[in-house]
């Protein structure tokens, strides 16, 4: 389920906003200079779909998207429970980082949490089947797919090595609660 969390970056325990309305997390994303949109396949896909039937499913927005951003590249990742890697993997994206270009995600199925710490405020942004969520470049923020981790998601770049973590070193996710819904 698409989630909005908006929690006060000095007392994380002070929750400012939670809310599951789309129209709502759209406007709050929004004013808070990100973009969360819903996307439609254009064709049905099945759990077995390769990653050129996602890419072509989806090849209007991607292409929209593409057109309206600069956006050079999209590719798609796969990433199943028991993944060997992703304790490791957690940790990093768990740390709090910007990067040069923005982060572009579409999730096809499962889910993950956004968090961007921008001015006193965290917003945590849950992300499901048919969520596109960009974080601006310079965008302070993390990651979390949750304890184990069950997502396929297009990426989208304007160049690949873009995609580069400049960690802040705040702090601040450890204060803030983790995604454990998947
Ligand atoms: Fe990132």
């Amino acid at each position: 389920m698409t989630q909005l969390i908006v929690y006060s970056a000095i007392n994380p325990a002070d929750i400012l906003l939670d809310t599951q309305d789309f129209d709502t997390i759209a406007r709050e994303v929004a004013a808070a200079g990100a973009r969360i949109e819903r996307w439609t396949a254009a064709q049905p896909l099945t759990p077995e779909a390769t990653s050129e039937e996602i890419l072509a499913a989806y090849r209007p927005e991607i292409d929209r998207l593409r057109t309206e951003r600069g956006y050079a590249a999209a590719d798609v990742i796969h990433l199943r429970p028991g993944n060997p890697n992703w304790p490791q993997l957690r940790q990093k994206f768990l740390s709090e980082h910007i990067h040069d270009e923005d982060e572009v995600r579409f999730f096809v199925a499962g889910s993950g949490a956004f968090y961007l710490h921008i001015g006193d405020k965290v917003y945590q942004v849950v992300g499901t089947d048919g969520d596109l969520l960009s974080v601006p470049k310079g965008t302070k923020h993390w990651f979390d797919g949750g304890p184990r981790a069950n997502f396929t998601v297009i990426r989208l770049f304007t160049e690949e090595t873009g995609w580069v973590a400049h960690f802040t070193g705040d702090a601040i996710s450890g204060t803030v609660p983790t995604y454990e819904a998947a």
